[in-house]
């Protein structure tokens, strides 16, 4: 049912002030900048302080994208967290968020889906705007990944970076929607080639799994990376044809930020040049659920994208899962 179309009203973003640098990873792991710049593109992270929850981080980016809607907190009724590093396993980050916006009664919910989180949030926000559920909807993706990171594990600990991305959406005539197509999906046979083994119902945390390191991000690297560009590319093209849009007419293609060979690689096989695939992994690594809406503010902010223009945002990750969203600007 197609009650409203519905349109990105404002965006916002946020990254902690403590920065992580090759340099920096050198002196920790057996690294080089020459390796970590050849093989993902990453220059430095943002690592959020001791204190600070990703609550705090999609508070800040929700805050911001508010400002940007010309709304207040009062003007939501609901909020959607998406992240793989929730502020405890209960009550979900969302509830903590709307704590701190102060925003009483409204439901929130937190969401895990890994990189892809944004996008799945992205089609069930628009879903239930779509509808006439809810109205005002603030997705506010967040991710303390440093906190899940093996500073000594060399194979992950040069690739992840904290931070948050959000967009708050609101309903429009049904005949001036701005989501034109998303697709989401999920491979449950690959769960084990990105995940953190120990701290939930599985494996909950003993002291033989802390000294083990099972409460960190374990990645098969090499493996995730094979299947990420298909995935992607697939999902991209899905929403493509389902708009009936071809690739020439996108302006934006905002990947999941993960490593600059795989954004090369998807964009070269949707036929999108340099010039329009948005690329800001050197400063921020990949901060999973993040990535995107982070990227996205950039692109606003910057004046990048005009009215009307076509954004296609893809992503893939543990689970695996993936998604892709095309919207009209
Ligand atoms: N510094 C120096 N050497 C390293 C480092 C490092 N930081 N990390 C690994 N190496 C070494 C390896 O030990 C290996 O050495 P060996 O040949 O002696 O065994 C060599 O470099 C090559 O390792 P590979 O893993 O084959 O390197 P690859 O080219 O595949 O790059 C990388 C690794 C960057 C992790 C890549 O595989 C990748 O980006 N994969 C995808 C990751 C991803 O997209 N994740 C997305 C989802 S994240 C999420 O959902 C939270």
């Amino acid at each position: 049912m197609k009650a409203f179309g519905v349109q990105v009203a404002g965006t916002g973003s946020y990254a902690p002030a403590r920065i992580l640098s090759n340099a920096d990873l050198e002196r920790m792991v057996e690294t080089s900048d020459e390796w970590i710049t050849t093989r993902t593109g990453i220059r430095e992270r943002h690592i959020a302080a001791p204190d600070e929850a990703t609550s705090d981080m999609a508070t800040q980016a929700g805050r911001r994208a508010l400002e940007a809607a010309g709304m207040t907190a009062a003007d939501l009724d609901l909020i959607i967290v998406p992240t793989l590093t929730p502020d405890h396993p209960f009550p979900n980050t969302a509830c903590y968020v709307q704590k701190k916006l102060g925003v009483p009664r409204i439901p929130c919910f937190g969401m895990e889906a890994a990189c892809s989180g944004f996008l799945y949030a992205l089609e069930i926000g628009a879903s239930l705007v779509r509808t006439g559920a809810h109205r005002n909807v603030l997705i506010a993706a967040a991710e303390k990944l440093s906190a899940f990171t093996d500073y000594s594990d060399r194979n992950t600990c040069v690739l992840f970076g904290d931070g948050a991305g959000a967009v708050v959406l609101r309903p429009v005539p049904a005949g001036e929607d701005r989501f034109m197509a998303s697709a989401i999906g999920a491979e449950g046979a690959h769960t084990d080639l990105l995940h953190i083994p120990a701290g939930g119902s599985a494996q909950p945390i003993t002291h033989e799994r802390l000294d083990q390191g099972l409460h960190f991000i374990k990645m098969e690297g090499r493996e995730v990376f094979k299947l990420a560009v298909p995935a992607m590319v697939d999902a991209a093209t899905a929403v493509l044809t389902e708009a009936g849009i071809s690739s020439e007419q996108v302006r934006w293609l905002i990947p999941h930020q993960a490593n600059t060979r795989i954004i090369d690689a998807v964009g070269k096989r949707l036929g999108l040049g340099e010039d329009r695939v948005y690329v800001n992994i050197a400063r921020y690594g990949n901060t999973s659920a993040a990535s995107i809406p982070l990227a996205l503010d950039e692109v606003v902010r910057k004046g990048l994208v005009q009215r009307g223009e076509y954004v296609l945002m893809v992503a893939f990750g543990g689970g695996l899962t993936w998604g892709a969203t095309l919207i009209r600007w």
